[in-house]
């Protein structure tokens, strides 16, 4: 598995930042970013998460844009928000902002026709998975690449959790540690392990189409 970190990236090199993370998304299927947020952005996201939870604005995932929702109810545990891009706090705008920055450079690298983003808050609660699966499948065409930023103070591995990324015959584990994004290619299957403590993320997925548009 190929770790970058974001320590060492800076405006003036975004350019071959990317395309280094291009390259090892295309010939290996899928990139590690550690640091990708700090500790007090992953901090004050994560109590974003909990202030939602607290005001019931979490749904089980599957409702709404997915039309998949019986099945995802045995499928997958987590309780979704979707971010409405125009009005989020500083912390999800500075990730927006990146991940913004990160369609545009993939794009120019690998020509994928990416044209917008979907995003969404995501909670575990301890006991939860989901189970393996791609997302993009015939309902959801327009999902080409992934992408999972993990908030996660202090996760151990006996935590659970882990990520499942399967490309080939191999099979990678990714901890969901705080900081750490992941990009994969959204064909390639991959499952969340059984977590026992609450695990906190922002998912999301670059589009070939403009977001409301996918269900065309
Ligand atoms: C998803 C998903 C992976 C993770 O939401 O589709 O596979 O590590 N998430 O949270
Ligand atoms: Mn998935």
């Amino acid at each position: 598995m190929s770790i970058l970190t974001f320590a060492d990236y800076n405006e003036a090199l975004e350019e071959q930042w990317w395309a280094r993370v291009a390259q090892l998304i295309s010939n290996e299927g899928f990139v590690v970013v550690d640091d990708f947020l700090n500790s007090e952005t992953a901090r004050l996201l994560r109590n974003e998460i909990d202030a939602k939870d607290a005001e019931n604005e979490l749904r089980r995932a599957g409702i709404g844009k997915d039309f998949q929702f019986q099945k995802n109810l045995s499928q997958r545990g987590d309780f979704i928000a979707w971010i409405e891009k125009q009005e989020v706090s500083n912390e999800t705008e500075l990730f927006i902002n990146r991940m913004e920055t990160a369609m545009k450079l993939l794009n120019r690298n690998l020509f994928l026709g990416l044209k917008d983003f979907e995003t969404h808050f995501t909670h575990y609660p301890p006991g939860t998975f989901y189970k393996r699966h791609a997302d993009r499948f015939h309902e959801n065409a327009h999902r080409v690449l992934s992408f999972v930023c993990y908030l996660n103070q202090g996760w151990l591995p006996e935590d659970g959790g882990q990520l499942l990324v399967y490309n080939n015959d191999e099979t990678t584990v990714v901890e969901p540690i705080e900081g750490r994004l992941i990009i994969f290619q959204s064909q390639l299957e991959h499952e969340v392990l059984l977590t026992t403590k609450s695990r906190y993320s922002i998912t999301g997925w670059m589009l070939d189409q403009l977001e409301g548009l996918t269900f065309l």
